[in-house]
């Protein structure tokens, strides 16, 4: 298997270390600043002996390098500064973006796209329209990073293991996420029958502000652990054909009432890409949630593409 990894910033880096050190892939690391992808792939190749995995890491400046690639995860594009929202990011990032697709469709036609770079569900459209591949094989990572920080809030909040949690969030990875207490489970019960009204909307807020919260601490560039970890989770499922059920970035083609936008949803990732979007049963309020998620969204690809 080879992973092709776009971008050797520090979610590209970690996205490429974590999945070395599950030996499910080689991994190519790719970025058009001198010197920066190759630096990282030595520094993690030298780990090799001693972090226990025999796949090779390559870095180049060269797109060329992506051949034949099984998965390309796309990271590149310029990081949130403190203050920024993910959509002002918009236009540079789809400049980026759109000459990427040009590179996936040439030398790795075959491949499916992680989307990564935000605002990563307009991203994750831009990627599709731009390739021209299979709504099946472009998938947007944010809403499996926001359901792993609404987990992990959680698991705080009752001292329990995240493994006891089932958290899910939806919509955009944005500022209209939508963190599904509903569907949020704690040993089984759903998050609405065990806490307040003010006890769930802290957990929704502090989740919807968690990254922005990363941001601002560092002072420049957002987080890459936690997005790293995310990026691996959709990279063993479809390596390894897990047909998961996975809250990513999918194109809607009718499902949720929706059509022409990747957001957020739960989705069964295997070895095609997307196997199926899973369609909850939304209430009233969940569904206007998700109306105007889908809106802003549409907002930002209609400033891209006029429509
Ligand atoms: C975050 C960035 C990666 O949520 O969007 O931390």
């Amino acid at each position: 298997m080879k992973i092709s990894v776009i971008g050797a910033g520090n979610v590209g880096g970690l996205a490429a270390m974590r999945i070395l050190e599950r030996g499910i892939a080689e991994v190519v690391l790719v970025d058009i600043v001198k010197g920066i992808a190759k630096a990282k792939a030595f520094d993690l190749d030298d780990a090799r002996s001693i972090a226990g995995h025999d796949n090779f890491i390559e870095g180049s400046e060269d797109f060329s390098q992506i051949k034949g690639s099984d998965i390309v995860v796309v990271t590149a594009g310029l990081a949130r500064k403190p203050g920024m929202t993910r959509e002002d990011l918009l236009k540079s990032n789809y400049e980026i973006a759109k000459n990427i697709s040009s590179h996936i469709k040439r030398f790795s036609p075959d491949s499916i796209i992680i989307a990564v770079s935000n605002p990563v569900d307009i991203m994750t459209y831009v990627l599709l329209k731009e390739t021209g591949f299979d709504k099946k094989r472009v998938i947007g990572m944010g809403a499996n990073l926001d359901s792993s920080r609404f987990n992990n809030l959680i698991s705080k909040k009752f001292n329990i293991p995240g493994s006891r949690i089932k958290a899910l969030v939806i919509g955009s990875h944005g500022e209209s996420m939508i963190p599904l207490p509903r569907f949020s489970l704690v040993k089984g019960k759903p998050l609405t029958k065990i806490l307040s009204k003010d006890d769930v909307e802290d957990l929704v807020k502090a989740t919807k502000n968690r990254g922005a919260g990363i941001v601002s601490l560092y002072g420049s560039g957002s987080a890459y652990f936690a997005p790293g970890a995310a990026i691996l989770e959709i990279c063993m499922a479809i390596i390894k054909n897990r047909d998961a059920v996975i809250p990513v970035s999918a194109y809607l083609d009718g499902e949720y009432g929706s059509s022409g936008v990747c957001i957020g949803v739960p989705a069964r990732i295997g070895r095609d890409g997307i196997r199926k979007i899973v369609e909850l049963k939304l209430d009233q309020e969940e569904k206007e949630l998700f109306s105007a998620s889908v809106k802003s969204i549409k907002e930002s690809i209609s400033i891209i593409y006029k429509q």
